[in-house]
């Protein structure tokens, strides 16, 4: 398992319960995951380093969790050394690392987006071109807030682009890709901005919920959006194999990509992978083959809601080295807490990151997945700790 947040948390959490699983390793994983398998003192974005590691270990699938590292080029650097990995080759990830090429494929594919728009004129969307670990977009519904945003997007020094600002619900679809199939797995709403009632900046994610009732069918979401791009990206000599996630807007037209991402969802994965009940690992590795079989993704009926635990200046600034407590009691209610950004000093459990923890309630339905996920955040400290009040409400 390449990477260190909730997502890779709950990831290792799933793959662990395989029993096709022999041994598990994390580079650099969190202390979360050292409680299922062993951590090494390898950063994701060490492609050397990862490609060392899983040769030594005699690995026999990599599975790649962030964006960053794919983009660089990880998942193509390991196949070239003869790893087996489930992530998509650099050029595949383009489709997330590239605004500006994912509306080319968009077009081309012939999937419904937003609309680009040549100069900016509110209401729309700035959307810097590369990655922004969901920082990188701003709504602009007046002219004080397009200046805003102009000012702040010349600051990451990337290319941006304008697009027509789209209303309604929004919607994460994740699909498991071989290159030429894809097999949906779950649909998930995930709140990225910062503050109670969608205000404040956009952030990685606050929280999410799965399923989604308002969802219109998976399969067909993913045959009108996630195979046309797959079939465009093969043509194009970049077969996707991974997570394909789709980010939509249910607009009063129908669904409209608002973008794509070439790996899970962070929190969506934390509440998508405890409702599946069969094992993930024979899909993953299947995947990572170029050959998706036969094998089911089955779910569950429960529903899972999932609050981020932040520190208190996130998304500006993150935290570490305060004391973390309560984590047992959280679990001892029948929540899963997931790690996102903590580390051990002195066999402490402290803060390190932007979104410390990510806490999962499951239940028969929405309020009763809701009520345990928010018991157990109310158990867990921290200087700072702040979380959205309405993840699911
Ligand atoms: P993206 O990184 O492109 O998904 O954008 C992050 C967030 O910005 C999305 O989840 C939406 O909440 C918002 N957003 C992006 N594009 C649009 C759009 N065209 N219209 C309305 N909201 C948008
Ligand atoms: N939660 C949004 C993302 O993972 O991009």
């Amino acid at each position: 398992m390449v990477g260190s947040g909730g997502r890779e948390h709950a990831l290792a959490w799933k793959i662990a319960q395989s029993p096709r699983l022999e041994e598990l390793h994390a580079a650099p994983g969190n202390p979360g995951i050292a409680q299922l398998g062993s951590c090494h003192p390898v950063l994701a974005e060490d492609g050397d380093g990862v490609l060392a590691l899983a040769r030594s270990l005699r690995v026999d699938l990599v599975v790649v969790g962030p964006e960053a590292p794919l983009v660089a080029g990880l998942a193509d650097r390991l196949r070239r050394g003869g790893v087996p990995v489930f992530g998509p080759s650099a050029a595949a990830a383009r489709i997330e690392g590239s605004k500006a090429f994912s509306k080319e494929v968009l077009d081309r594919a012939g999937v419904p987006t937003a609309r680009a728009l040549p100069i900016a004129s509110p209401p729309c969307v700035v959307k810097s071109d590369g990655l922004a670990t969901g920082k990188g977009v701003f709504v602009c519904l007046d002219d004080d807030e397009l200046q805003a945003a102009l000012a702040e997007v010349r600051t990451l020094g990337t290319r941006f682009l304008f697009e027509e600002l789209l209303e309604g619900q929004e919607l994460s679809v994740f699909a498991v890709c071989d290159g030429r199939r894809a097999l949906p797995l779950a649909a998930a709403r995930d709140f990225k901005r910062a503050r109670d009632g969608d205000a404040g900046p956009n952030t990685g994610g606050m929280g999410a919920f799965s399923p989604v009732p308002e969802s219109p069918l998976l399969e067909r979401l993913v045959a009108e959006i996630h195979r046309p791009v797959l079939a465009e990206l093969a043509s194009r000599g970049a077969p996707f194999s991974g997570l394909l996630y789709a980010g939509l807007m249910l607009t009063a037209d129908g669904p409209r990509v608002l973008e794509f991402n070439c790996r899970f969802g962070d929190p969506e994965t934390q509440a998508v992978l405890p409702l599946i009940s069969s094992d993930m690992l024979p899909v993953i590795a299947e995947a990572a083959a170029g050959d998706l079989g036969s094998t089911p993704i089955e779910l569950s009926d429960d529903t899972a809601v999932t609050v981020v635990v932040a520190a208190k200046d996130y998304p500006a600034s993150g935290d570490a080295g305060s004391p973390i407590t309560g984590i047992e009691e959280a679990t001892k209610l029948g929540a899963l807490v997931f790690h996102a950004g903590t580390a051990e000093r002195d066999h402490t459990l402290v803060t390190s990151g932007g979104r410390i923890l990510s806490v999962t309630g499951v239940g028969r339905d929405l309020a009763a997945a809701r009520e345990l996920a928010y018991a157990a955040v109310e158990r867990i400290s921290f200087p700072g700790a702040r979380y959205r009040r309405d993840i699911g409400g």
